[in-house]
């Protein structure tokens, strides 16, 4: 029986708002407080090695907090280089808070912002068309592959895209129990499944280590 319920993908405000609630009811931004402070800078360390620019994608950056955390860990990892970060987000709204967020931060002299209106596959779509495809040193996705259709394909592209000693990072929510939690843990599950099989797929055919960290969660 077709469910009656209405994807929360597909309403934006409400998703946003479901988020927040999940935010505030969940150890979710501690554990990435954590992540960011103890694990991030080791992820990062040679993202910058022998580059006179960092190059940073952001792909679904929201309002900005994660990402000008992640900027403040890269400035410190790489003192005085000149940073270029780039959003792809599609909320209009999360860009303009995103945008209000940068107007009020000290310590973002050698960054240069820029914010694209669209989607990870509108931007993929673009770039490709007009041959603007460039290399990044990091590419960032944190929570929002959920969105995405073609994980496996979504991922292959953004992996091509990495410049000599790049990294990616994929965060995800990997089981939800709470019931104010956005997604629901089939949605969380199929994601982390597809990721999991693309990342084993790219290690036995580059032989590359990628490497799968758990944040434990639990409701606040
Ligand atoms: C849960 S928020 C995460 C925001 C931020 N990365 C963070 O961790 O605080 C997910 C973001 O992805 C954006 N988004 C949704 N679909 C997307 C897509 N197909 N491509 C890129 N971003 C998308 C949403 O608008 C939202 O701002």
């Amino acid at each position: 029986m077709a469910s009656s319920m209405r994807s929360l993908f597909s309403d934006h405000s409400r998703y946003v708002e479901s988020f927040r609630r999940f935010l505030n009811n969940s150890t979710e931004h501690q554990c990435m407080q954590e992540f960011l402070d103890k694990k991030l800078p080791g992820i990062i360390a040679r993202i910058g090695d022998k580059k006179s620019e960092i190059k940073i994608l952001s792909i679904g950056g929201g309002a900005g907090e994660i990402d000008l955390q992640i900027l403040a860990k890269v400035q410190d990892q790489f003192p005085g280089v000149p940073i270029n970060n780039e959003v792809v987000e599609p909320s209009a709204e999360q860009i303009a808070k995103y945008k209000e967020f940068v107007a009020k931060s000290s310590n973002l002299e050698n960054i240069k912002f820029a914010w694209h209106k669209e989607t990870s596959s509108e931007y993929q779509n673009r770039v490709m068309e007009n041959k603007e495809l460039q290399k990044w040193d990091f590419i960032h996705m944190i929570q929002m592959l959920y969105y995405v259709k073609d994980i496996p394909a979504t991922l292959k592209f953004f992996h091509s895209l990495l410049a000599p000693s790049a990294k990616i990072l994929i965060v995800l929510v990997s089981v939800l129990t709470l019931t104010c939690s956005p997604l629901n843990s089939k949605q969380t599950n199929n994601c982390l499944a597809s990721v999991t099989t693309w990342m084993s797929n790219r290690n036995q055919c580059l032989g590359q280590a990628m490497e799968k960290i758990w944040i434990p969660l639990t409701p606040g």
